[in-house]
């Protein structure tokens, strides 16, 4: 076969082993003991690290094409390699927008020269592309995503009605409608006033926006949604309001739920020293906003977490460093997200299996990839991420891949990170370098996921 992992700590059906994993032509073919493995002239050492089932980002802006000096593909998947991301799905606000499907062919392009991990892409929903959601999702294509709010008309639907209809369609096809949460009439008037009475600083950001505002949002989507019983996955959960809302609401499994980094580990104490450097949409929290969107994750009410990974520059944030308003929200973190998690697994906040279960399985099965992806078990792909527990430092935003060289993270302690990430069971990052080449990831086609 053409790879073995030797020695090392394997994820395997809700339980870690210490064994090893053969790999060959890009799948898992064998899990054991030593003597029971085939032979091979290629031996990956372990060295007792945990191999866990790489993880899959379903919400990532790798801003490619329209905003390449932000992100691009080559970037975002290197970065996404670094961080143990071993597919990504990414997000329709381009220029030009993922909302047609000459955009969609372009971008499809675009990503199959650059990639150096897999992929696939959500398709954006507006008033007038409805009838696009047969031809995309023969395309391979399960995720469409609805704005409600904080964007154009041309990238939303505010109006319920259409929202409805977008649901029955989506579910008639057997894909998965993706929305954002949040009440933008609300939002509007709110960020209105704050403005008029003179606020430019970013507390006056995180109060226009209000928990009730998440509520509003979540209750309609999930009434929408429960009416015509059709599948349902609410992005950015941030605070109680929304989770109260979600827990009496959700009256059946076909409504899942993610939050980001973002709103696990940072809070509104964070952002006064950040400033423009902490605004994204929806807003950072106060800490016990923040801990309470922690407990819900730990306990599955929200079931997986993805990065929103969406960069800008330096300047372009800089320029919110006087008036708060003038700067874009959208923070990165595709490089962070799994040395936060692990520091947590270290100080026993969190379990592994949670974490995995949050990272890879689900996310895996909610968008139509499972068991090709999003598991250790024979025929997957051979995806997989090694990683040292203890190994420490701290994060540093110059040392990113990404394009973009600060974090909303800056030193941040963590005891944990990945090590080596596989995908299809070729290297594509080592230690600390991107070794992976641009064209190596490829489409990944969903399934039906009805
Ligand atoms: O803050 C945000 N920025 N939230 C989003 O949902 C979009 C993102 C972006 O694209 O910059």
């Amino acid at each position: 076969v053409d790879l073995i992992i030797k020695n090392a700590k394997i994820f395997v059906q809700d339980r870690v082993i210490e064994s090893c994993l053969a790999i060959n032509d890009g799948k898992i073919v064998a899990i054991g003991v030593e003597s029971k493995m085939p032979r091979s002239d290629s031996v990956l050492k372990g060295n007792g690290k945990l191999v866990i089932p790489g993880l899959i980002d379903v919400h990532v802006h790798f801003r490619d094409p329209g905003f390449t000096h932000k992100e691009d593909f080559k970037t975002g998947t290197a970065a996404a390699a670094a961080g143990g991301v071993t597919t990504i799905i990414d997000e329709p606000n381009n220029i030009p927008p993922t909302y047609d499907i000459t955009a969609l062919k372009e971008k499809m392009k675009i990503a199959e020269k650059k990639a150096v991990i897999d992929y696939s892409f959500s398709y954006g929903l507006n008033t007038n592309n409805l009838d696009d959601i047969e031809q995309v999702h023969s395309m391979g294509i399960s995720s469409f995503d609805i704005f409600t709010g904080g964007f154009s008309d041309q990238l939303s639907i505010k109006n319920p009605g259409i929202i409805l209809e977008a649901l029955s369609k989506v579910k008639e096809i057997g894909a998965i409608t993706c929305l954002t949460c949040g009440d933008s009439m609300l939002n509007n008037y709110t960020t209105e006033k704050m403005k008029n009475k003179g606020r430019r600083d970013i507390n006056a950001y995180s109060e226009a926006s209000l928990t009730v505002s998440e509520g509003l949002g979540v209750a309609r989507n999930l009434l929408l949604a429960n009416s015509i019983s059709s599948k349902l996955h609410l992005r950015q959960i941030t605070n109680r309001n929304a989770l109260n809302v979600l827990k009496k609401l959700k009256n059946n499994n076909k409504v899942t739920s993610e939050v980001s980094p973002f709103y696990l580990f940072l809070n509104t104490k964070n952002i006064e020293k950040l400033g423009p450097f902490g605004k994204v949409g929806p807003s950072i929290k106060p800490k016990k906003e923040m801990e309470a969107t922690w407990f819900a994750f730990v306990n599955g009410e929200i079931d997986i977490i993805a990065t929103d990974h969406a960069p800008h520059t330096r300047e372009e944030k800089e320029q919110g460093k006087e008036d708060i308003w003038k700067a874009p929200p959208g923070l990165p973190c595709i490089e962070s997200m799994l040395p936060l998690l692990l520091t947590q697994v270290n100080k026993g906040r969190i379990g592994i299996k949670r974490i995995i279960e949050a990272t890879s399985e689900l996310p895996a099965k909610i968008f139509g990839l499972y068991p090709k992806k999003g598991t250790i078990q024979i025929g997957s792909d051979a995806d997989l991420t090694l990683v040292d527990l203890n190994a420490k430092g701290i994060i540093e935003g110059k040392s990113s891949h990404s394009k973009i060289d600060w974090t909303p993270f800056e030193g941040f302690r963590f005891l944990g990170r990945p090590v080596t990430t596989l995908v299809r069971g070729v290297k594509v990052f080592d230690d600390f370098d991107i070794i992976g080449s641009p064209g190596y990831g490829k489409f990944v086609p969903s399934m039906n996921i009805r």
